[in-house]
């Protein structure tokens, strides 16, 4: 029975791995997804029929209760709150451990070895602060709470002295793992961790707080394997953790920002604070006018950002692009890696709305296209086509490259006012000559183009 665990579990974690090398492309990732399910759904199995944890009506209840829950959560979100849900999501997946460490530990008969103890205290340390990081996190995005860096007095000291204490009583507890008051003081400790180590980051660097936190919650799975002695458990949680470190690492590459500074760097915008103090004028342009100038387009370069996906406006997006098509016109997307609030945001939009993967260029395989292109068109962009990345010392956005839109020989952006992008940087795009400002709600301007070229071309 032993062998045949393994050997499932074995089978199980290969499903995993390629599950997710599947999940690295857009034309593979569903798949990925099915096939990461299947091996959850063997380990599961498993894992029940191997060992009597607890009766199986608790475990069947469980398991409708908790589907539901997560059914009609991934059914009812919004696109834009996607980020806000991963982050429960996350959250959860570190609580569990914490509670299946701490429950394991009071069903030991005897004194767990060195080893176990070790990742006991971590699995809770850890467990737990991915927990309350985690909803930290989900209220900034669901704006229950400032979204901007709140720091307290001595901020950093407070989270050194709560880690020492962390070590101090994890060590005692290791020394001698006999009592739950210790794993208890650590969680508490973990608490007020995850909620001062969260608090400090702006609301624009959330997406890369989530990532690393559900690297934590990946961790906190492993070390709780540990403690149960569970190989896929392990396994599956070092993946998480690993992958989740990957992510993290390569959205801090796209902004051009250390994780130090993300972290520590208390970066954000303050809404309150205004915007800048120059008037400059800016034209505005009804959507006629912008169909005018796309209709004698030969080429055009979409650009989609966050504002996109609050209008849902893709599939409306989608038609006007076939449109152009339709005349001979040369259309391509152009995403950019931190477009929207989560890795592959756009990328997930636009297949929503059938856009062919092929016509979709990551930022480094379009930039020095638009030169040659006639039309930029910006679609709810604001920040990741802001030339301040390229020169503004003191900005936030400063280093991050950014889509080469103001090299087109015309600029047209769709968005509903001047206002800011996440990162709060005043865009000197919209005072440019050549460029078209089409101010309201994407899905709405876009429609009413729509409804234009189609007038236009006779259909
Ligand atoms: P943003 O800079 O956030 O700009 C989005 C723009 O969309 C806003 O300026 C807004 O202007 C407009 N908008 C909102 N609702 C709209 C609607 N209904 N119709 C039309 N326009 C609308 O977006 P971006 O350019 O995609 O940049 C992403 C930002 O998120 C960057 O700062 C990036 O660093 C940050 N971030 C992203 C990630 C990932 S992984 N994607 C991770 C970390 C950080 P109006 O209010 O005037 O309409």
């Amino acid at each position: 029975m032993e062998t045949i665990k393994n050997l499932a579990y074995l089978l199980s974690a290969i499903f995993f791995i390629f599950g997710l090398k599947m999940l690295s492309s857009p034309r593979s990732a569903r798949k990925g997804n099915l096939i990461s399910g299947i091996g959850m759904l063997i380990a599961i199995v498993v894992t029940l029929l191997d060992k009597q944890i607890v009766d199986f009506t608790f475990i069947i209840a469980g398991l409708v209760v908790g589907s539901a829950i997560g059914a009609i959560a991934a059914r009812r979100v919004q696109m834009t709150a996607m980020p806000q849900m991963v982050a429960i999501f996350n959250g959860f997946g570190g609580g569990a451990s914490t509670l299946v460490a701490l429950a394991e530990f009071m069903r030991f008969t005897s004194q767990p070895s060195p080893d176990v103890s070790v990742t006991l205290v971590l699995s809770v340390l850890i467990g737990t602060v991915t927990f309350f990081g985690s909803f930290i996190a989900f209220a900034k995005l669901q704006d229950l709470m400032k979204s901007a860096p709140i720091v307290l007095p001595f901020h950093q000291g407070i989270n050194a002295l709560l880690l020492l204490g962390v070590v101090v009583v994890g060590a005692l507890f290791i020394m001698n793992p006999v009592s739950i008051t210790e794993l208890l003081i650590i969680a508490a400790a973990a608490t007020l961790l995850g909620i001062l180590l969260v608090i400090p980051i702006g609301g624009a660097d959330m997406p890369v707080v989530i990532s690393l936190l559900n690297s934590y919650s990946g961790l906190a799975a492993a070390m709780t394997g540990f403690v149960l002695s569970n190989n896929v458990l392990i396994i599956s949680g070092a993946l998480v953790g690993a992958s989740g470190l990957i992510l993290t690492k390569l959205m801090c590459e796209a902004m051009n920002r250390s994780l130090t500074n993300v972290l520590f760097g208390q970066v954000g915008y303050d809404a309150s604070a205004g915007g800048p103090g120059e008037k400059r004028t800016v034209t505005r342009y009804t959507a006629e006018d912008a169909v005018m100038m796309l209709e004698n387009a030969n080429s055009v370069i979409i650009v989609p950002g966050y504002g996109l996906a609050v209008a849902q406006a893709q599939h409306v997006l989608a038609e006007l692009a076939e449109l152009l098509e339709k005349k001979g016109t040369s259309v391509k997307y152009a995403i950019h890696p931190v477009a929207g609030r989560m890795p592959g945001h756009m990328n997930v939009l636009l297949a929503e709305a059938n856009v062919p993967y092929d016509k979709l260029y990551e930022m480094d395989a379009i930039n020095d296209e638009f030169q040659n292109t006639d039309v930029a068109l910006v679609v709810g962009a604001n920040d990741v086509v802001n030339p301040a990345a390229r020169y503004k010392k003191d900005s936030v956005l400063y280093g991050m490259p950014i889509l080469n839109v103001d090299q087109a020989k015309t600029v047209m952006i769709i968005k509903r006012s001047l206002s800011p992008g996440f990162a709060g940087e005043d865009n000197e795009l919209f005072y440019d000559p050549k460029t078209m400002m089409v101010f309201g709600d994407a899905k709405k301007m876009l429609t009413e183009m729509v409804h234009l070229l189609k007038e236009y071309q006779g259909s």
